[in-house]
């Protein structure tokens, strides 16, 4: 389909329904500013809210934000601690503005292994914003790609025929529109074993901005130039 035909079919000019950040260089922010790790986070976290604010006018349905990797357990206790505590504060500052603007809440990833205090928050923002038909904000919290798929590749063996669509339909993004375009900030080229099944067909976007300094109108730029690819999905 072309950029054209998608802005047909799609809710907004840029054709993009659902976005997916891989939000790096919060720690890179903090050095250059001589500041702790942990500011570096919070500003990060302040960058998620607007960003999840601006998500909804710029009439994407989705919009899934690589917050915690299976992989970051392997980072200080301290840096884990402080993370967690920041996703805390922000559920619990956030729910009643998710409840009035009718955004619906989902997180991806094995959710259930973070401590039972944020696994009772989560929940309980979950079933207050299940019915909510906005944007959804999708959280990704001890999540792994490769995880993700192997565990859904045995959902579907035990239901009937693997196949791609049987699979697909086990993914815990299986109720979200297919990821149209994929950012990473600050800098690095790679998935960090994020979304590598959903990213089969969406159009990347790199930037050097470090992510606490990533505003609306570097999204704004990102998905105007979705807007400008052809998208073949290997046909011609
Ligand atoms: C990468 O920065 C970012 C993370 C490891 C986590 C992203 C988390 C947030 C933005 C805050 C929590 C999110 C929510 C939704 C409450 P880095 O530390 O790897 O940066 P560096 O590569 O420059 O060191």
């Amino acid at each position: 389909m072309t950029a054209s035909a998608a802005s047909i079919s799609g809710g907004a000019d840029h054709g993009a329904r659902h976005v997916a950040i891989i939000m790096d260089g919060n720690g890179r922010w903090a050095k250059g500013r001589h500041l702790p790790r942990a500011v570096g986070h919070q500003r990060g976290v302040e960058a998620v809210r607007v960003l999840a604010r601006a998500a909804r006018s710029m009439g994407l349905e989705a919009l899934t934000l690589y917050a915690f990797s299976s992989e970051n357990w392997r980072r200080p206790a301290d840096e884990i601690s402080d993370l967690m505590g920041l996703l805390k504060r922000f559920i619990r500052s956030d729910i009643e503005e998710f409840v009035a603007n009718g955004v619906r809440l989902k997180i991806i990833g094995d959710y259930r292994a973070l401590s039972a205090d944020i696994v009772a928050l989560l929940d309980d923002a979950l079933a207050r914003t299940a019915g909510n038909r906005g944007t959804t904000l999708v959280i990704a919290l001890n999540y792994g790609s490769q995880a993700e798929i192997a565990r859904a590749a045995a959902a579907a063996a035990a239901k009937g025929p693997i196949t791609p669509e049987t699979i697909e339909a086990e993914l815990d993004t299986a109720d979200l529109p297919p990821l149209d375009l994929l950012i990473r900030t600050s800098g690095e080229v790679r998935l960090s074993n994020f979304l590598l099944w959903q990213a089969a067909y969406a159009e990347m976007v790199f930037t050097d901005v470090l992510w606490p300094d990533f505003t609306p109108a570097h999204l704004e730029e990102a998905l105007a130039a979705f807007a400008r690819r052809d998208r073949r999905y290997g046909g011609r």
